[in-house]
């Protein structure tokens, strides 16, 4: 079995009846929207909250049931995947470009589930280039104050056209050679005007479930 198949079904098994849900996005998660809508089927009852129109309509197709933030407080448990994994377990997300709605899903959640396969794990989070999600007005110039903080920002292209976020927003991609502290470097981000949100998530993951090759998982917790 694939390795990402295999983190994201183990994932599942965290997951009660009657759960609030976060559904992330990415090639790994699609593995843990499967499992949940083959155990919908057999009778469990939960409901999704979606980190992406993509994620959305998977969910949709497959027969889970969604809810929103009007009707909820808080998530029980999000399920998400991840660029690039630190032995901290803080994270480098957006790969996908869905960054900010699995930030604020993430951040309403009481736990937060990381699914990667092994090539995720890393010493030091930078070799992935960070994505910034930034709006559309004045982009050049919240690039240049990016790289005020040492970063080597491109604009995310699709088609010979730049990248739209599920929000309307433009993505940079970020290179920093190491980031030495991501806790200061997502705060430093966060201060400049035009930046929506960055792709560091620190101190957020509860566990980091790891498919590996072997068909077994390793499961790290914080
Ligand atoms: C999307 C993400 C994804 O979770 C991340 O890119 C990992 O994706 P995959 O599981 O396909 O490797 O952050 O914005």
């Amino acid at each position: 079995m694939d390795s990402k198949q295999t983190a994201g079904e183990k994932a599942v098994e965290c997951i009660r009846d009657g759960m609030i849900v976060g559904l992330g996005t990415g090639s790994t998660v699609f593995w843990m929207i499967q499992k949940i809508s083959e155990l919908i089927n057999k009778g469990l009852s939960i409901r999704g909250i979606p980190t992406s129109k993509e994620t959305e309509e998977l969910a949709i197709k497959l027969g889970i049931p969604l809810i929103d933030f009007s009707k909820i407080d808080y998530i029980d448990v999000t399920i998400d995947g991840a660029d690039e994994i630190d032995h901290n377990l803080d994270l480098i997300k957006g790969g996908g470009g869905a960054l900010l709605r699995e930030k604020i899903v993430a951040s309403a959640s009481r736990k937060l589930v990381i699914v990667a396969d092994e090539s995720k794990l890393v010493k030091k989070l930078g070799a992935f280039p960070l994505p910034v999600e930034v709006t559309r007005f004045g982009w050049e110039y919240t690039l240049k104050n990016i790289c005020k903080l040492g970063g080597d920002p491109n604009i995310r292209m699709i088609d010979d056209k730049p990248f739209l976020t599920d929000n309307g927003n433009y993505i940079l991609d970020c290179r920093f050679d190491e980031i030495s502290n991501p806790n200061k470097l997502n705060i430093n981000l966060n201060m400049i005007p035009g930046v929506v949100e960055n792709g560091l998530f620190s101190k957020m993951a509860d566990v980091v479930i790891i498919g590996q090759s072997n068909g077994k998982v390793k499961s790290i917790t914080k």
